[in-house]
Protein backbone atom coordinates (compact mmCIF):
# COMPACT_ATOMS: atom_id res chain seq x y z
CA UNK A 1 0.00 0.00 0.00
CA UNK A 2 1.08 3.57 -0.90
CA UNK A 3 0.26 7.06 0.15
CA UNK A 4 0.80 9.93 -1.82
CA UNK A 5 2.16 13.09 -0.09
CA UNK A 6 1.63 16.70 -1.95
CA UNK A 7 4.13 19.71 -0.57
CA UNK A 8 2.54 22.86 -1.78
CA UNK A 9 5.42 24.69 -0.54
CA UNK A 10 7.73 27.19 -2.70
CA UNK A 11 10.48 25.40 -0.66
CA UNK A 12 11.06 21.70 -1.25
CA UNK A 13 12.57 20.86 1.96
CA UNK A 14 11.50 23.20 4.16
CA UNK A 15 9.40 22.36 7.02
CA UNK A 16 6.36 21.11 5.42
CA UNK A 17 8.76 19.06 3.89
CA UNK A 18 10.03 17.91 7.15
CA UNK A 19 6.66 17.04 8.83
CA UNK A 20 5.36 15.23 5.62
CA UNK A 21 8.73 12.77 6.27
CA UNK A 22 8.22 12.52 9.92
CA UNK A 23 4.57 11.20 8.57
CA UNK A 24 6.69 8.89 6.15
CA UNK A 25 8.82 7.32 8.51
CA UNK A 26 5.82 6.68 10.94
CA UNK A 27 3.95 5.37 7.63
CA UNK A 28 7.19 2.72 7.06
CA UNK A 29 6.84 1.45 10.49
CA UNK A 30 3.64 0.11 9.70
CA UNK A 31 5.00 -1.34 6.53
CA UNK A 32 3.30 1.36 4.50
CA UNK A 33 5.07 3.25 1.60
CA UNK A 34 4.82 6.49 0.51
CA UNK A 35 6.26 9.48 -1.85
CA UNK A 36 6.64 13.28 -1.16
CA UNK A 37 5.72 15.17 -4.65
CA UNK A 38 6.93 18.65 -4.54
CA UNK A 39 4.65 21.01 -6.90
CA UNK A 40 5.80 24.40 -5.35
CA UNK A 41 7.74 25.49 -8.63
CA UNK A 42 5.61 23.67 -11.39
CA UNK A 43 2.06 25.05 -10.15
CA UNK A 44 3.34 28.69 -11.01
CA UNK A 45 5.88 28.56 -13.78
CA UNK A 46 3.91 27.32 -16.49
CA UNK A 47 4.36 23.86 -15.65
CA UNK A 48 0.83 23.10 -13.87
CA UNK A 49 -0.87 21.15 -16.82
CA UNK A 50 2.04 18.53 -17.13
CA UNK A 51 2.41 18.39 -13.11
CA UNK A 52 -1.41 17.89 -12.64
CA UNK A 53 -0.86 15.05 -15.49
CA UNK A 54 1.64 13.74 -13.37
CA UNK A 55 -0.03 13.38 -10.22
CA UNK A 56 -3.34 12.24 -11.67
CA UNK A 57 -1.24 8.81 -12.87
CA UNK A 58 0.37 8.84 -9.43
CA UNK A 59 -3.43 8.62 -8.05
CA UNK A 60 -4.35 5.36 -9.24
CA UNK A 61 -1.25 3.27 -7.66
CA UNK A 62 -1.81 5.23 -4.25
CA UNK A 63 -4.22 4.38 -1.43
CA UNK A 64 -3.93 7.17 0.52
CA UNK A 65 -3.45 10.95 0.22
CA UNK A 66 -1.73 13.57 2.23
CA UNK A 67 -1.85 17.17 1.22
CA UNK A 68 0.56 19.83 3.18
CA UNK A 69 0.65 23.08 3.16
CA UNK A 70 2.89 26.15 5.19
CA UNK A 71 0.27 29.37 6.23
CA UNK A 72 0.49 31.98 3.62
CA UNK A 73 -1.61 34.98 5.36
CA UNK A 74 -3.22 32.37 7.38
CA UNK A 75 -4.36 30.45 4.44
CA UNK A 76 -2.98 27.29 2.52
CA UNK A 77 -0.29 28.75 -0.78
CA UNK A 78 -1.79 29.64 -3.59
CA UNK A 79 0.19 26.98 -5.18
CA UNK A 80 -1.24 23.74 -3.41
CA UNK A 81 -5.38 25.61 -3.74
CA UNK A 82 -4.19 25.82 -7.73
CA UNK A 83 -3.23 22.30 -7.63
CA UNK A 84 -5.69 20.69 -5.89
CA UNK A 85 -8.44 22.82 -7.79
CA UNK A 86 -7.02 21.31 -11.01
CA UNK A 87 -6.62 17.44 -9.74
CA UNK A 88 -9.62 17.03 -7.95
CA UNK A 89 -11.08 18.32 -10.75
CA UNK A 90 -8.86 15.75 -13.12
CA UNK A 91 -8.33 12.91 -10.59
CA UNK A 92 -11.07 13.36 -8.12
CA UNK A 93 -12.68 9.48 -9.42
CA UNK A 94 -9.52 8.00 -8.62
CA UNK A 95 -9.24 9.57 -5.20
CA UNK A 96 -12.91 8.84 -4.37
CA UNK A 97 -13.34 6.50 -0.78
CA UNK A 98 -9.62 6.79 -0.30
CA UNK A 99 -8.40 8.21 2.97
CA UNK A 100 -7.24 12.00 2.90
CA UNK A 101 -5.16 14.08 5.55
CA UNK A 102 -3.70 17.19 5.99
CA UNK A 103 -1.00 18.88 7.36
CA UNK A 104 0.40 23.03 8.15
CA UNK A 105 3.30 24.28 8.82
CA UNK A 106 3.51 27.87 10.26
CA UNK A 107 5.77 30.13 12.39
CA UNK A 108 2.68 31.09 14.51
CA UNK A 109 -0.73 31.44 13.47
CA UNK A 110 -3.22 30.62 11.04
CA UNK A 111 -2.55 26.82 11.15
CA UNK A 112 -6.23 26.03 11.77
CA UNK A 113 -7.94 28.57 8.86
CA UNK A 114 -5.42 26.51 6.47
CA UNK A 115 -6.20 22.95 7.64
CA UNK A 116 -10.10 24.06 7.58
CA UNK A 117 -9.06 24.85 3.40
CA UNK A 118 -6.99 21.60 2.69
CA UNK A 119 -9.73 19.33 4.32
CA UNK A 120 -12.54 21.22 2.25
CA UNK A 121 -10.70 18.96 -0.93
CA UNK A 122 -11.25 15.51 0.40
CA UNK A 123 -14.99 16.40 2.35
CA UNK A 124 -16.76 16.80 -1.12
CA UNK A 125 -15.21 14.05 -2.89
CA UNK A 126 -16.50 10.69 -0.48
CA UNK A 127 -12.52 10.36 1.52
CA UNK A 128 -12.45 9.70 4.84
CA UNK A 129 -10.37 12.10 6.74
CA UNK A 130 -7.64 10.43 8.83
CA UNK A 131 -6.67 12.86 11.77
CA UNK A 132 -4.17 12.72 14.96
CA UNK A 133 -3.64 13.35 18.67
CA UNK A 134 -4.25 16.81 17.74
CA UNK A 135 -4.52 18.91 14.96
CA UNK A 136 -2.13 17.84 12.42
CA UNK A 137 0.22 21.30 12.22
CA UNK A 138 4.08 21.69 13.34
CA UNK A 139 5.64 25.23 14.03
CA UNK A 140 8.79 26.79 12.91
CA UNK A 141 10.20 29.04 9.79
CA UNK A 142 13.01 26.28 9.75
CA UNK A 143 13.45 22.17 9.30
CA UNK A 144 15.10 22.60 12.58
CA UNK A 145 12.79 24.21 13.96
CA UNK A 146 10.13 21.89 12.84
CA UNK A 147 12.19 18.70 14.98
CA UNK A 148 12.12 20.86 18.21
CA UNK A 149 9.06 21.18 17.86
CA UNK A 150 8.34 18.11 19.99
CA UNK A 151 4.10 18.12 20.12
CA UNK A 152 3.97 18.68 16.69
CA UNK A 153 6.58 16.12 15.84
CA UNK A 154 4.80 13.95 17.74
CA UNK A 155 1.33 14.39 16.48
CA UNK A 156 2.73 13.94 12.84
CA UNK A 157 4.43 10.33 13.96
CA UNK A 158 0.10 9.81 15.29
CA UNK A 159 -0.95 10.53 12.07
CA UNK A 160 1.11 7.69 10.06
CA UNK A 161 0.13 5.40 12.72
CA UNK A 162 -3.77 6.53 12.12
CA UNK A 163 -3.34 6.46 8.64
CA UNK A 164 -1.57 3.31 8.46
CA UNK A 165 -4.34 1.36 10.37
CA UNK A 166 -7.18 3.25 8.06
CA UNK A 167 -5.64 1.78 5.13
CA UNK A 168 -5.36 -1.20 7.00
CA UNK A 169 -8.75 -1.50 7.87
CA UNK A 170 -10.20 -0.83 4.32
CA UNK A 171 -8.03 -3.16 2.71
CA UNK A 172 -9.22 -5.82 5.56
CA UNK A 173 -12.63 -5.26 4.87
CA UNK A 174 -12.19 -5.49 0.62
CA UNK A 175 -10.98 -8.97 1.87
CA UNK A 176 -13.86 -9.69 3.75
CA UNK A 177 -16.03 -8.62 0.84
CA UNK A 178 -17.19 -5.26 2.33
CA UNK A 179 -18.42 -3.30 -1.18
CA UNK A 180 -17.60 0.76 -1.49
CA UNK A 181 -20.79 2.55 -1.70
CA UNK A 182 -22.23 3.08 -4.97
CA UNK A 183 -22.35 5.69 -6.78
CA UNK A 184 -24.72 8.49 -6.00
CA UNK A 185 -27.88 8.32 -7.88
CA UNK A 186 -29.44 12.06 -7.16
CA UNK A 187 -29.23 14.85 -9.39
CA UNK A 188 -27.22 17.75 -8.79
CA UNK A 189 -29.05 21.39 -8.89
CA UNK A 190 -28.02 24.41 -9.44
CA UNK A 191 -30.59 26.49 -8.06
CA UNK A 192 -33.49 26.24 -5.25
CA UNK A 193 -36.84 26.79 -6.10
C1 LIG B 1 4.41 34.61 1.95
C2 LIG B 1 4.46 34.02 3.34
C3 LIG B 1 3.40 34.19 4.20
C4 LIG B 1 3.43 33.64 5.49
N1 LIG B 1 2.35 33.80 6.32
C5 LIG B 1 2.38 33.25 7.56
C6 LIG B 1 1.24 33.36 8.43
O1 LIG B 1 0.18 33.90 8.09
N2 LIG B 1 1.34 32.79 9.67
C7 LIG B 1 2.49 32.15 10.10
O2 LIG B 1 2.52 31.70 11.22
N3 LIG B 1 3.55 32.00 9.28
C8 LIG B 1 3.52 32.53 8.03
N4 LIG B 1 4.60 32.34 7.18
C9 LIG B 1 5.72 31.47 7.63
C10 LIG B 1 5.57 30.03 7.12
O3 LIG B 1 4.26 29.57 7.23
C11 LIG B 1 6.46 29.09 7.92
O4 LIG B 1 7.78 29.54 7.92
C12 LIG B 1 6.37 27.67 7.39
O5 LIG B 1 6.77 26.76 8.37
C13 LIG B 1 7.22 27.49 6.15
O6 LIG B 1 7.06 26.18 5.64
P1 LIG B 1 7.95 25.67 4.37
O7 LIG B 1 9.36 25.69 4.84
O8 LIG B 1 7.46 24.31 4.06
O9 LIG B 1 7.69 26.65 3.28
C14 LIG B 1 4.58 32.90 5.91
C15 LIG B 1 5.65 32.72 5.01
C16 LIG B 1 5.60 33.27 3.74
C17 LIG B 1 6.76 33.04 2.80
Amino acid sequence: MKVLMINGSRREKGCTYTALSIVADSLKEEGIDSEIVFVGKDATNGNIDACVANLKASVASADGFIFGSPVYYASPTGEIEIILDRLFSAAGAGMRHKPAAVVASARRAGTTSTLDALAKYPAINEMPIVSSSYWPMVHGNTPDDVLKDEEGVGIMKELGKNMAWILKCIDAGRMAGIAEPAKPQYSKTNFIR
